[in-house]
């Protein structure tokens, strides 16, 4: 039976968490068409928002703002913009106090800024109660080597009834608890601006996530919904990328200005067509 497709949007779901109750939805946010008058500031606090103004707009932004957001003044007509909501990242680990799963959670948690940085907001899972969230957050800020004062910065569900993650198909039939019930996967969900699935990962318990690589696939993720090209095995921000196949040579010459560059191939057929990361 298939779980979540690729394009489903996503289930706004309710859960208990250590940050407390969440409709997942909510948590994501909603994108607001926000208004602002000529020759006035429009001040939002939110954290990292990121806006969709057109290039051609005249407008300026102050993102050094106390308290985080950004400040965006408009000189001339009456202008409008999308403060767009964030992306998502859910993920499961099978159990609290468990030693990969202090790994993979302290390399999440070190990387946070680096997620919020790409507007995402982040989201753990596994079946364990509250109680067990908070305490074990505690081992892994002193397995980061921080303070153990310092607050967790992501949410974790308590999904000890395991209804979420028989919902989103990520138990594990291959490890079962003491009482041989099954433990959570290693399942990352990429959430878009649009609540729909966006990529998943699938993990078993044994092999702990490479954090790096999920934060390069955001980046792909991100840099594909906003233009049409596609990343080559191994991209890293920054390097050159393909022109999608479906895109015809005329059409790829005058989207990508910076040019286009086609590599000679036995076959003679013009299909891998590089250009530089717009
Ligand atoms: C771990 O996180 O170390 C782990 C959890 C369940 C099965 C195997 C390893």
């Amino acid at each position: 039976m298939p779980g979540l497709l690729l394009g489903d949007v996503f289930p706004n779901f309710e859960a208990e968490t250590t940050n407390g109750k969440i409709k997942f939805h909510d948590f994501l946010g909603d994108s607001t068409l926000c208004l602002v008058v000529s020759g006035s500031w429009l001040r939002k606090t939110t954290k990292n928002p990121e806006i969709s103004i057109p290039n051609y707009n005249i407008f300026r932004q102050d993102r050094t703002a106390k308290g985080g957001g950004v400040a965006i003044y408009c000189r001339d007509s009456l202008q409008s913009f999308v403060l767009l909501s964030s992306w998502g990242i859910l993920f499961s680990h099978p159990r609290d106090y468990t030693p990969v799963c202090t790994t993979e959670l302290g390399r999440a948690a070190k990387l946070s800024d680096e997620f919020s940085r790409r507007n995402v907001k982040m989201i753990a899972l596994s079946i364990d109660t509250l109680e067990d969230h908070r305490g074990w957050t505690k081992d892994i800020l002193a397995y980061n080597n921080e303070e153990s004062g310092c607050a967790f910065p992501f949410p974790i569900i308590a999904d000890n009834q395991r209804e979420l993650a028989v919902a989103l198909g990520m138990l594990d039939p291959d490890e079962k608890d003491k009482d041989g019930m099954p433990l959570t996967a290693r399942c990352v969900f990429v959430i878009g601006q649009d609540k729909k699935l966006k990529l998943s990962l699938l993990y078993p318990a044994t092999t702990g996530r490479n954090f790096d690589e999920i934060l390069r696939v955001v980046d792909s993720l991100q840099l594909t919904v906003k233009n049409r090209v596609a990343t080559p095995a191994d991209w890293q921000p920054g390097e050159r990328v393909m022109v999608p196949p479906n895109i015809p040579e005329e059409e790829a010459a005058a989207m990508f200005p910076a040019g286009v560059y086609t590599k000679e191939l036995p076959s003679e057929r013009k299909y891998l067509r590089y250009t530089p990361q717009p």
